[in-house]
């Protein structure tokens, strides 16, 4: 065996990362076509198979289409929004930005799914959560990024709503005491997937370069003699910002 013996072929690879990059948080530019039954099972069938601490899946997807039920949710986020827009009470020009953004897509979306974490699946003992404990919660959200990649293959825009109250879900989606709501995600097909996150093109906050977040060896180590092509190639890259094409 060689080193790149399992890599994805060329095209399989193109497939994999254009999905990364062009996955979008979707609330504004849903359509109101449905979402063929096998489409919204593979789509699920691939969050599925997420990788899980201790194997222990401890997830669970509720799929709501009803109307009313998703009116309350709204009902929920409207409370939660105006709670978020009087923080900014200091900072009238934040305030205002805020107010203007479209932060959800509850009602115009084809289905809402709420993904939920059950910290007994399998437990008490869980292989690999007995020290830090929110491996069970960061399984559930590596089952919504495949939910998220899957989705946009399919051509599904997919968009997280967490300006809600848990309370308030629990009792609207009747989830029992142990279990705890991680996302609450609006599902639909688009009139066009953003080329940009809509809160950079607002310009609410940049995308950092990767060079930012990359330490070498330590925290905070940002140039290393021991990774000089690396360092070259990851500045080079960082160079590629494109402000001008908001
Ligand atoms: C945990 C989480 C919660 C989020 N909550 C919201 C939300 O309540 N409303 C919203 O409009 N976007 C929400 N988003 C989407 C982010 O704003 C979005 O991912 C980010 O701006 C980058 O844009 P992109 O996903 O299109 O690349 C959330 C994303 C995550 C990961």
């Amino acid at each position: 065996m060689t080193s790149g013996d399992y890599a994805l072929s060329g095209s399989e690879k193109e497939g994999l990362y254009k999905a990364i990059f062009s996955r979008r948080d979707v609330r504004s530019h849903f359509v109101s076509t449905e979402i063929p039954g096998d489409v919204l099972l593979r789509i699920l069938n691939a969050a599925h198979h997420a990788p899980s601490v201790g194997f222990s899946q401890p997830w669970n997807f509720i799929l709501i289409k009803d109307k009313a039920t998703r009116q309350k949710v709204k009902e929920s986020f409207a409370r939660e929004r105006e709670r978020s827009i009087s923080m900014l009470d200091s900072d009238k020009q934040r305030q205002q930005q805020y107010s203007s953004l479209k932060l959800e897509g509850i009602m115009e979306s084809a289905v809402n799914v709420c993904v939920t974490y059950d910290p007994a699946r399998f437990g008490p003992f869980v292989l690999g959560r007995t020290s830090i404990e929110e491996t069970g919660v960061y399984s559930v959200c590596c089952a919504i990024q495949n939910l998220w990649l899957a989705a946009r293959a399919e051509g599904v825009g997919v968009g997280w709503v967490s300006i809600l109250a848990n309370e308030d879900l629990e009792k609207i989606l009747a989830i029992p005491p142990h279990v705890k709501p991680i996302a609450y995600l609006c599902l639909g097909y688009v009139s066009e997937f953003a080329s940009r996150p809509d809160l950079e093109k607002a310009r609410w906050l940049p995308r950092m370069d990767l060079s930012e977040v990359v330490c070498y060896e330590q925290w905070g180590i940002r140039q290393s003699d021991q990774w000089p092509e690396f360092c070259a190639a990851i500045n080079k890259m960082s160079g590629g910002k494109r402000e001008d094409n908001i």
